[in-house]
């Protein structure tokens, strides 16, 4: 990863959840890579540690952010958390009408109280040493509701509501709290996602679901690469003052200041022509 000698406003050490692969995965390298000391998280991962020529180093852990414990004992045994990249998420698909609470609490459990418990050990270090920034990837279906995603649309609102408090309450001491809003990215995630078949409920949406997901699906892995998310999030560590959002790419910063101007009924059109296909 190239070293692009930027100016570091909040420490050297990182902590990234879900960096085994995707955005966090590129996050890892991408701070690693320019001179930052990374320990990344998650489930499924080799433990070891790599060192990069411009100095930095990436320690891979394997650690899940729904067990808060054990979270929170990782999180306050760490050399530093000067920033924190929060990254680990999965997909939930299906039906709001038909989706089991089991489901929605797991995408919660996973995208909304695993990034809690994730940030809460590190904000309060931050505030001890009195300077850090989190940075917590939501997405663009944290601003506008995705047909078919309601579950995961739910999670990523509840991050937005979360950090912008976050940000408001932790000024003071210092800390600086920012979510990434990123669009379409090639990653992981597309296979990892969770389908509710709705054909037990009487093949109600059925057909109608299978073509969501397959241009999600489709939108997915003809999307950025994760890189681009990693280079937002390496820009704003050299930031004092960031964004409080920042959506990714040209794309998607001119879509959520249309979508200011356009009426609820004209977004959901848009919206559902999208991510409801006829045929
Ligand atoms: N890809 C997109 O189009 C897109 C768009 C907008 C936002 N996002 C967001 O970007 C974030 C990263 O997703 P990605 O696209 O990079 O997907 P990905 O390639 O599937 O990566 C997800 C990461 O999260 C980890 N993870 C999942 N559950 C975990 C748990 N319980 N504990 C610890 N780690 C866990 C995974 O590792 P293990 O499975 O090994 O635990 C993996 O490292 C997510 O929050 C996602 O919602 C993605």
């Amino acid at each position: 990863m190239k070293n692009t000698k930027r100016k570091n406003c909040y420490g050297k050490h990182v902590f990234i959840s879900g960096a085994s692969s995707g955005i966090g995965r590129a996050c890892a390298l991408m701070f690693a890579g320019n001179g930052f000391h990374v320990v990344g998280v998650s489930r499924n991962t080799e433990e070891k540690t790599e060192r990069f020529p411009g100095g930095g180093s990436l320690t891979l852990k394997r650690l899940d952010v729904t067990d808060e414990a054990a979270v929170r004992e990782f999180v306050e045994k760490l050399p530093g958390t000067d920033i924190a990249v929060l990254c680990a998420g999965i997909g939930v698909a299906g039906p709001a009408e038909t989706t089991p609470l089991e489901l929605t609490r797991k995408q919660m459990e996973v995208n909304y109280f695993g990034t809690l418990n994730a940030a809460q050990p590190c904000r309060s270090r931050m505030r001890r040493q009195r300077r850090g920034l989190l940075i917590v990837i939501g997405s663009i279906a944290g601003r506008v509701s995705i047909p078919m995603q309601s579950q995961y649309s739910a999670s990523k609102y509840a991050l937005e509501a979360f950090t912008d408090a976050v940000r408001m309450e932790m000024r003071q001491y210092g800390v600086r709290a920012c979510i990434i809003e990123p669009g379409d990215t090639k990653t992981g995630f597309t296979a990892a996602r969770v389908m509710h078949s709705p054909n037990r409920d009487g093949g109600c949406y059925g057909r109608t679901l299978k073509r969501s997901v397959a241009k999600m699906a489709s939108d997915e892995q003809n999307g950025k690469s994760p890189d681009t998310v990693a280079r937002v999030a390496l820009a704003l560590s050299g930031k004092k003052n960031p964004p409080a959002r920042v959506p990714v790419g040209l794309e998607y910063k001119a879509l959520m200041q249309l979508l200011r101007i356009v009426p609820d009924r004209g977004k959901e059109m848009i919206l559902s022509r999208m991510y409801l296909p006829k045929q």
